[in-house]
């Protein structure tokens, strides 16, 4: 037989082990009845056979067939042997009649045969069930100066009264019913876990929006719970992975076509060498903006994936601020913005560099996208238990459906602006990621036209 399903082998299973539990339950019993109720069964027997032999042979006046009879007619399978050897049996008939040829001489002349409890062992059969004259008690008997061997079993056929067959009934019953709950209730086990392989396949072939009413509370509806949020989880991480390859070949795609058309015109020798220049500045930045793509994807799929690996040090956010400052001097001039700043010395516990390169990114984020002449807000709070860097800018500003989307991978808004500032469109992405592995908050408030303030919280730890 085989057996592939998990509901078979659990059926097939549990009834195994109510037919084996059965037979061990069987011989146990049958085991007790040989060591002890034989015994003592016997010993019954033989004392009521004693007391048929002594009633007999104290009154003469009843007929001992008569007697006989009666007491066959109770309930007891008996056998007469007189001193001629002549049979007669009493009662109903014994299935097997065969008996030692000495014994019934033996027992008219004084013996007692102990047949019940000298009835040999047999494994699959009860012994006292056994419908013979070898499973009977003999002792001898006098009547009217006349000796007799009187065998005697009691009839179980007789013995089988209808509570027995009540108890009977109720075993086979039991057992029916056991194994059709069985049945069923496997079947109720097993059925969420159908259904969960069925939702596996659906996610194998990518449909992530699985649904699973297994309304349980057992370890399976445990499972069941998780497994969707597994699949919602893998729904996001896969419209995720093909945004960003659609992002990506875009934003690869687009300088790559803008170096070839460079490239082309550069062949043409009827061009200045005034145009080259200027050609060969176009496919130079080109190729900077290309690396440095390449760079920060580098350093967003490095973040990811050393998550438990930061160098956690205390970083000196004061410390990292003023040179951030320092650093981008320059270009605060040259787009003649104000900066204002008010930084306190505060640390935190993380790691440097990737910290440094969040503050990197928002300051000139708010450089980037501010108006000429406009200002820049630097404050650095610490209240104890955590800091917070706050950036405020009075630049270009954001709309409330750009403010979702600028921490998405590549995402630049006002694209027609964007083309003319630098930028790849992975700064905040990476600093998000950045933020929550030191687990802060970064958040922004921000009002088109009028400027944006970024809050980057940390805790102190
Ligand atoms: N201070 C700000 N004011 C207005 N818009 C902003 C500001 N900071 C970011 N943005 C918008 O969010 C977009 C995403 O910013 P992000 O730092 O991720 O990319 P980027 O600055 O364009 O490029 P990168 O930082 O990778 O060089 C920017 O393109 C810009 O449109
Ligand atoms: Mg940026």
């Amino acid at each position: 037989m085989k057996m592939k399903s998990l509901y078979s082998k659990f059926a097939f299973i549990t009834i195994m082990i109510m037919i084996v539990s059965g037979i061990i339950s069987f011989f146990l019993s049958n085991a007790y009845y040989q060591v002890k109720l034989k015994q003592q069964n016997d010993e019954k027997i033989t004392n009521f056979a004693f007391e048929i032999a002594d009633f007999a042979s104290k009154h003469p006046l009843i007929s001992l067939q008569d007697y006989l009879d009666h007491i066959g007619a109770i309930g007891y399978q008996i056998l007469m042997v007189n001193q001629e050897g002549d049979k007669q049996y009493f009662g109903s008939t014994f299935r097997k009649k065969d008996l030692p040829a000495a014994l019934p001489e033996k027992v008219l002349q004084g013996d007692v045969y102990h047949g019940v409890s000298q009835f040999p062992h047999k494994t699959f059969v009860t012994g006292f069930f056994a419908n013979e004259i070898k499973n009977s008690v003999g002792v001898p008997l006098k009547y009217k100066n006349k000796k007799y061997a009187l065998f005697i079993r009691p009839d179980i056929k007789l013995m089988f009264n209808e509570m027995h067959i009540l108890f009977g009934w109720l075993l086979v019953i039991s057992i029916l019913l056991s194994i059709l709950f069985v049945l069923i209730s496997t079947k109720y086990l097993v059925n969420p876990i159908r259904n969960l392989n069925k939702a596996t396949k659906e996610i194998a072939e990518g449909n992530f929006l699985i649904k699973l009413d297994i309304g349980r509370k057992d370890e399976l509806g445990h499972l069941a719970v998780s497994f969707t949020t597994m699949a919602k989880k893998l729904a996001k991480v896969d419209s995720l992975r093909k945004e960003l390859i659609t992002n990506i070949s875009h934003d690869i795609q687009s300088p790559l076509t803008n170096i070839k058309g460079y490239l082309n015109l550069l062949e043409n020798s009827d061009k200045s060498d005034q145009e080259k220049q200027q050609y060969l500045r176009i496919v130079h930045s080109e190729v900077t903006r290309l690396s440095n793509m390449t760079k920060q994807l580098l350093l967003l799929s490095s973040i990811e994936s050393k998550k438990d690996l930061m160098e956690i040090t205390t970083v000196d956010v004061t410390g990292q601020l003023k040179s951030v400052i320092h650093q981008y001097q320059w270009s605060i001039l040259d787009k003649g913005i104000m900066l204002s700043f008010s930084l306190p010395d505060a640390s935190v516990k993380g790691d440097p560099s990737l910290l440094y390169s969040v503050w990197e990114n928002l300051l000139t984020n708010a450089i980037k996208y501010n108006r000429e002449n406009g200002s820049i807000d630097l404050e650095l709070l610490d209240n104890g238990t955590q800091i917070e860097v706050v950036i405020k800018d009075t630049g270009v500003g954001l709309e409330e459906e750009e403010k979702e989307r600028i921490f998405d991978r590549f995402y630049r808004a006002d694209m027609s602006r964007a083309r003319s500032v630098e930028g790849t469109g992975l700064g905040l992405s990476i600093a998000q990621s950045i933020i929550d592995m030191h687990h802060g908050k970064i958040e922004l408030t921000s009002q088109k036209g009028q400027g944006t303030t970024f809050t980057v919280s940390l805790p102190k730890l």
